[in-house]
């Protein structure tokens, strides 16, 4: 029998699709601490990433769903309280696609369709996961969902293009659904707004390797790694923070509070004299 934090709960984790994936770590920090796991992704992933080696390893089942269709998201609730044998304790929505970043098309170039469907995958989808665990009323009494953000949603990073606006969309959406699901069903609901990370997703951002590099030397203790993530969602996830919920939680190295460090003008000193 496996101890822990998580002991004796049961979650379910969207959006590993390799072991760089945040949820991945996160997959394998809560099942370390005890828990259940019902693992999903969408239908195309399962062929590109190798979640089967994940569930694998933590014993857990697969069910494909693609976030932004509703049937499929239901199938997924119902097929885990088959799996579970009844309500579950916790999600990890892991999932961020931007027709616009994959496709290098400018913010200001961009097509409606695309920007839909960057809201649509990005932030919509978990509103939809939300409504069908309360319709379903499928989580337990003081349950955690968490969504993964980014600082985009409050300030204007270059290359982010509209995952900013769709991170600013997915806070506000943890806000107005934990009001509704805390105050009818002791549910929490929060983001966790995570530093640049060399993922599937992160990298294909314009311009990343010099977002991390400018986050590192600005936060004083560095950028985040996904195993750190995984650490705070876990603590999420227990029963250490049942009084937190609507909260965007920054988890960055200090990024968030910072406006200049010496580090970075160091870095940028160096600029001026080469230009010399
Ligand atoms: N990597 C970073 O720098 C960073 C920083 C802050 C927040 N985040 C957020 O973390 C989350 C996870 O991203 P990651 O960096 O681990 O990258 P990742 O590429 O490993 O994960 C993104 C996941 O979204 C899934 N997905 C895409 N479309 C989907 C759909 N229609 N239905 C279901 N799933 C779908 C992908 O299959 C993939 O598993 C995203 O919300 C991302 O925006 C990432």
């Amino acid at each position: 029998m496996r101890e822990g934090l998580l002991k004796g709960k049961k979650g379910i984790i969207f959006g590993a699709l390799n072991e760089k994936s945040i949820a991945w770590q996160v997959a394998i920090k809560a099942w370390e601490q005890g828990a259940d796991l019902v693992l999903t992704n969408a239908p195309v992933a399962m062929r590109l990433g190798n979640i089967r080696d994940l569930a694998k390893m933590t014993g857990s089942e697969v069910i494909a769903a693609d976030a932004t269709k509703m049937e499929d998201i239901e199938n997924l609730i119902t097929e885990s309280f088959r799996i579970f044998d009844g309500k579950f304790d916790f999600i990890l929505h892991s999932i961020g696609m931007s027709p616009n970043v994959r496709k290098d098309i400018p913010y200001e170039q961009t097509s409606y369709e695309n920007m839909l469907k960057t809201f649509d995958i990005s932030a919509l989808s978990f509103h939809r996961v939300l409504q069908t665990c309360y319709k379903l009323d499928a989580i337990k009494e003081w349950g955690s969902v968490v969504a993964l953000s980014y600082v985009a949603a409050q300030r204007t990073l270059s290359g982010y293009n509209d995952m900013g606006d769709a991170k600013a969309l997915l806070e506000s959406i943890a806000r107005s659904f934990g009001y509704i699901y805390g105050r009818d069903r002791k549910v929490r609901v929060n983001t966790v707004s995570q530093s640049p990370t060399a993922t599937t997703a992160g990298s294909g951002i314009h311009g990343f390797e010099s977002l991390i590099d400018f986050s590192e030397r600005m936060s004083p203790l560095g950028n985040a790694t996904a195993e750190e993530c995984a650490d705070y969602c876990v603590v999420l996830f227990s029963d250490l923070t049942r009084k937190v919920t609507m909260q965007n939680l920054f988890h960055d190295g200090g990024f968030s509070s910072m406006g200049m460090s010496l580090k970075a003008i160091e870095q940028y000193q160096k600029s001026f004299e080469e230009c010399k």
